[in-house]
């Protein structure tokens, strides 16, 4: 279990053995006023959960499940970004870790090819922009292949997986708030246009492959280049026409793996 800890943003963090969900916890706590940089952790979730409704495997005892709350005075239209820019905290406090990891748009982990971590950004808006957001991240720390259902494993990695040895909870979860927190005023001050940016497409998983990106109700088969300073993903369709999609989730076309899955 991890031992009681101030976050960078001078909070306290709130350690939970179980909830079912840390997100739909400090989603509460903000409507009831928790300050910015709020941050719940969980050992298991009973109802964890991901993009699109999805579910996220949450087992006690071997994963990292938590949420922090911002309040970031942030346009609406600029919130998604806060993914990319978490997914690059984490990319930072890991890659040392595990070789290879690569950030897939617009909010994965993935090494091998197999996701490692998801982050899901929910926020309120209010009447001048967000009034608060949500960041929930589930990071595969020391599961064991068999630990995931049968129908993940091969789609999901650990960072024990790949490292072939278990790592501290309490000790990564300090590095990647840390992170976090760092990036947050990057993103604050220059937005994803300078480094940020940078760190995402210099390990940036999509770039160049085939992929079939779903947005809106939209299906387009596309080549993905890069992200651009709104996060955008950068493409070209089929007919070589340019197009930059602001939301959505991308498949490698010729791949089994549904590469935005948990
Ligand atoms: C995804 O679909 O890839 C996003 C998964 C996000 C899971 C995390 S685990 C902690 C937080 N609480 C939840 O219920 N979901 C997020």
């Amino acid at each position: 279990m991890i031992e009681p800890f101030p976050s960078p943003w001078g909070t306290e963090v709130g350690l939970f053995q179980s909830l079912d969900s840390t997100s739909r916890y400090l989603w509460q706590q903000a409507l009831d006023g928790a300050p910015h940089g709020s941050v719940v952790v969980a050992d298991q979730q009973l109802s964890g959960r991901g993009r699109r409704g999805r579910q996220w495997h949450s087992p006690a005892g071997m994963n990292l499940y938590f949420s922090v709350l911002l309040r970031p005075r942030l346009q609406l239209d600029l919130v998604p970004q806060l993914s990319l820019v978490t997914a690059a905290a984490l990319w930072k406090a890991l890659s040392d870790d595990c070789l290879g990891l690569k950030i897939k748009w617009p909010n994965d982990l993935l090494c091998q090819g197999r996701k490692l971590a998801g982050i899901l950004a929910e926020m309120k808006p209010g009447a001048d922009g967000a009034e608060f957001v949500i960041v929930g991240v589930g990071l595969n720390v020391n599961a064991k292949v068999s630990d995931f259902p049968p129908e993940l494993q091969g789609m999901v990695t650990s960072l024990s997986c790949e490292c072939g040895k278990d790592f501290d909870l309490a000790e990564l979860l300090q590095k990647i708030l840390s992170e976090l927190a760092f990036f947050e005023e990057i993103f604050y001050r220059e937005g994803l246009k300078g480094s940020i940016r940078e760190l995402i497409n210099r390990n940036f998983f999509l770039a160049e492959k085939d992929v079939v990106i779903n947005s809106g109700d939209h299906r387009r088969a596309c080549r993905a280049h890069s992200i651009d300073d709104s996060g955008r993903l950068l493409a070209t369709i089929e007919d070589g026409q340019k197009m930059a999609f602001a939301s959505g989730e991308a498949w490698l076309e010729k791949g089994f793996y549904n590469v935005s899955g948990n």
